[in-house]
């Protein structure tokens, strides 16, 4: 029985299409060449995740529920009150329910979508910014000082934020209202991880008691003790003072089911058993992000933000700021940071008034906290509630938590040191920014002026009331 052509035809379809199936099948396993299937390249916060098309689409090109899992599951954590203004609980609320219909704000990527860098706004916003208009049409009745305010403007610097106003609210201006440029004293809050040492519970202090350790309790093999200098360096800083020894980092397992083994070039395991929250934060930003989603860890040259050349191939771990074994938090907080970036802004800060201060509280001429660090803005010290009953000051890990939008700075760096009022002027003059804020801001906000009315145009209601009430 021969076969016809039609029947040919049919066979044909049948392998082209398998074929296909199995190139596309094959592209989507394999590492690497993902990319060519994108309908667009990924936005800024996102390019590093290239390689990771299942870090969003969790079911192999799921549907949109499965996508907002994955961003909630990253980014859920700061998408509540009162992190957030428009966290997802407000629009489930039945009242809130016909502000829907207009726009479905409980879905990220209704705002937020991926491969379209031709819609795609700073901070991600995939809508157009008067966005606001929506929900928020009748803002000038409610309140008169909003008269003739165009919606495009609502998130302008210092203004309003879609998801972060904790430096922003009527409130908190009004708190702040008159502070002068730069407080007395002005100070970062101490470190305090070594003081609070004895409260913390899951701190490995039955292998590792907390007292110093001299040459002689050295316990790394006798074939792995390394030199003079790497000796020394342990010896004259915090970990063997604070019995921290060699095996701490150094002997972990390889995997999970396997027997604990002494490694030269150990990872973040080890620190993880005593410094799980700077490994927790460290991941959730720009520079660990990669290793949270099991991929190798970020490259210089794999950045947008402009690097230094020679830094290309270093690969950014818990050593490309804290090299091993003196763990020094000075030169990470400026030296290292400067061995990758170089931006306008990165290589302007060295002739900034924050680095003069700088200087002088490493040379001891200045108490400590006054200097300012690149650290002290982008990985600020803050209150981190570690359990339910035990908050302590940390050091931000995780450097973008207060990138962006900018005001986030305001609270955890800035107002130790500043005035509401002129930090929101210094961080809305993007030309200040450039510059790392050497000069006076040629920008001002009007949020406080604002605020001050309103202030007092309620306590003239207010004491227009009291004045109704017991004036009879
Ligand atoms: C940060 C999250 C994220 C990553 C990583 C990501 N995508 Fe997407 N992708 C999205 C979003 C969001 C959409 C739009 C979905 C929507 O609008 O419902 C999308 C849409 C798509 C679409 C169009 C699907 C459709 O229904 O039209 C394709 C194809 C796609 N992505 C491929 C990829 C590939 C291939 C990779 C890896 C190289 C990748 N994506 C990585 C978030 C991501
Ligand atoms: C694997 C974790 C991960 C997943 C999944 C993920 N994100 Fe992100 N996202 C990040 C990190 C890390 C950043 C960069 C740091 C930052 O801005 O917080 C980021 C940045 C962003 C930004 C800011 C972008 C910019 O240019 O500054 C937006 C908006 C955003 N994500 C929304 C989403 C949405 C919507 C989804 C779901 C489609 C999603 N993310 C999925 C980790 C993730
Ligand atoms: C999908 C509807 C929706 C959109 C879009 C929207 N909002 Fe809101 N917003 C609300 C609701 C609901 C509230 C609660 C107060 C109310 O009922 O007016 C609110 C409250 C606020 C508040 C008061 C914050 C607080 O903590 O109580 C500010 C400020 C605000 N929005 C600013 C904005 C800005 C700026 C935009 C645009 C970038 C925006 N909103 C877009 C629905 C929306
Ligand atoms: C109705 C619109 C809207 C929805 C829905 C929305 N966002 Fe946003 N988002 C914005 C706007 C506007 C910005 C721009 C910066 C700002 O005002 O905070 C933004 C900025 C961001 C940023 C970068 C700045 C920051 O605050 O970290 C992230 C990350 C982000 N959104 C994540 C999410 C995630 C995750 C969801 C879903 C749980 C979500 N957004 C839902 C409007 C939205
Ligand atoms: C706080 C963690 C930590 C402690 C404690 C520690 N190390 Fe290390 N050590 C590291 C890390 C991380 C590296 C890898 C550095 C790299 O890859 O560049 C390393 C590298 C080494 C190397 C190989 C690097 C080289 O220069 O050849 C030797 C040998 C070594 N350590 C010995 C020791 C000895 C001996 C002690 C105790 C006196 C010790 N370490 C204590 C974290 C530690
Ligand atoms: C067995 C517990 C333990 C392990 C493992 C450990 N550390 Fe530490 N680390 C400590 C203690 C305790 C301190 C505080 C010492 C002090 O200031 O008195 C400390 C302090 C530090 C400091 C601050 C130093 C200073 O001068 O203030 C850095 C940075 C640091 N560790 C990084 C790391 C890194 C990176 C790793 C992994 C390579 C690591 N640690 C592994 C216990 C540990
Ligand atoms: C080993 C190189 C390296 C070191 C050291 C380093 N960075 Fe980065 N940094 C990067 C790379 C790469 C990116 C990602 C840029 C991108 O995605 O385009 C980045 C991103 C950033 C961002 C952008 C975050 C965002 O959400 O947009 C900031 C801010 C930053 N780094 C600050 C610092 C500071 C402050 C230090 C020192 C305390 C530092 N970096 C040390 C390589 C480095
Ligand atoms: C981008 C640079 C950078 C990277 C990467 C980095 N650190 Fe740090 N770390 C710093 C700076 C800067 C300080 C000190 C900041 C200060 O003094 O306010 C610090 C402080 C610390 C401290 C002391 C905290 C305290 O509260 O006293 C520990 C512990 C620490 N780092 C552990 C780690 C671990 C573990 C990793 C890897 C997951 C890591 N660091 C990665 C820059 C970095
Ligand atoms: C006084 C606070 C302050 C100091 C000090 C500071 N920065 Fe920044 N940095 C900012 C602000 C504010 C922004 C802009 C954030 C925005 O609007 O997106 C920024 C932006 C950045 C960016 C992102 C640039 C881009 O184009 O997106 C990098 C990278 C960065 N800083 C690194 C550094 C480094 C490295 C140092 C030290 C050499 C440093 N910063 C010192 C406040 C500071
Ligand atoms: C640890 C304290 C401290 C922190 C944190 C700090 N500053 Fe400053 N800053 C100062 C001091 C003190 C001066 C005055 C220096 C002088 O006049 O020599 C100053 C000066 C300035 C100036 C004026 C520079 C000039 O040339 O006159 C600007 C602008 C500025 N800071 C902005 C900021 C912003 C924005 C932030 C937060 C992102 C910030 N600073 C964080 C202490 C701090």
């Amino acid at each position: 029985m021969g076969m016809t052509k039609k029947t040919w035809l049919w066979l044909f379809w049948l392998l082209g299409s398998v074929a296909l199936g199995l190139y596309l099948l094959a592209a989507l396993l394999g590492k690497g060449d993902e990319a060519v299937l994108m309908p667009g390249p990924l936005s800024d916060g996102h390019h590093q995740l290239v390689e990771a098309c299942d870090a969003c689409h969790v079911d192999r090109f799921g549907d949109g529920e499965v996508l907002q899992q994955a961003c909630v599951d990253c980014h859920g954590e700061v998408r509540r009150k009162p992190l957030d203004s428009h966290p997802a609980a407000k629009f489930k609320d039945p009242r809130n329910a016909d502000r829907l219909e207009k726009i479905n704000a409980l879905a990220c990527v209704t705002c937020h979508t991926e491969h379209r860098p031709e819609i795609t706004h700073k901070n991600g916003l995939t809508q157009p910014r008067d966005i606001c208009f929506h929900c928020h049409a009748d803002v000038a009745e409610e309140r008169p000082s909003h008269q003739g305010m165009a919606f495009d403007t609502c998130a302008n610097s210092g203004c309003h934020n879609y998801h972060d106003n904790r430096a922003l609210y009527t409130n908190f201006l009004i708190k702040h209202l008159d502070e002068p440029e730069v407080l007395a004293p002005a100070t970062l809050p101490p470190r305090e991880f070594a003081t609070v040492l004895a409260e913390l519970a899951d701190y490995p202090r039955d292998r590792f008691p907390v007292q110093p350790l001299t040459r002689d309790a050295m316990d790394a093999p006798a074939d792995h003790r390394g030199d003079e200098k790497l000796q020394r360096d342990w010896l004259e800083t915090a970990h063997a003072r604070a019995g921290v020894n060699c095996s701490a980092c150094h002997l972990v397992p390889v995997a999970e089911d396997q027997a604990p083994q002494w490694q030269d070039h150990p990872g973040m395991a080890g620190c993880s058993q005593c410094h799980d929250l700077e490994v927790a934060r460290f991941q959730q930003g720009k520079h660990g992000m990669r290793l949270k989603s099991g991929l190798p860890a970020l490259q210089p040259q794999q950045a947008r933000l402009p690097m230094r050349p020679d830094a290309g191939h270093a690969s950014l771990t818990c050593n490309s700021c804290h090299g091993a074994h003196r763990y020094d938090v000075a030169s990470a907080a400026v030296e290292s940071c400067l061995a990758c970036h170089a931006d306008e802004h990165s290589l302007a800060y060295k002739d900034s008034p924050h680095y003069a201060l700088w200087q002088q509280e490493q040379a001891d001429e200045l108490p400590p906290g006054s200097g300012v660090s690149c650290a002290s803005c982008h990985m600020p010290r803050i209150d981190f509630d570690v359990s339910e009953w035990m908050s302590r000051t940390m050091v931000e890990h995780n450097q973008s938590a207060v990138q962006s939008p900018n005001s986030k700075m305001i609270r955890p760096a800035c107002n130790h040191c500043h005035g509401l009022g002129f930090s929101l002027d210094a961080l809305a003059d993007t030309a200040l920014i450039e510059r790392n804020f050497a000069g006076k801001p040629t920008q001002h906000v009007e949020s406080m002026a604002l605020a001050k009315a309103d202030k007092e145009r309620r306590d003239k209601e207010r004491g227009g009331d009291d004045a109704g009430m017991f004036g009879f």
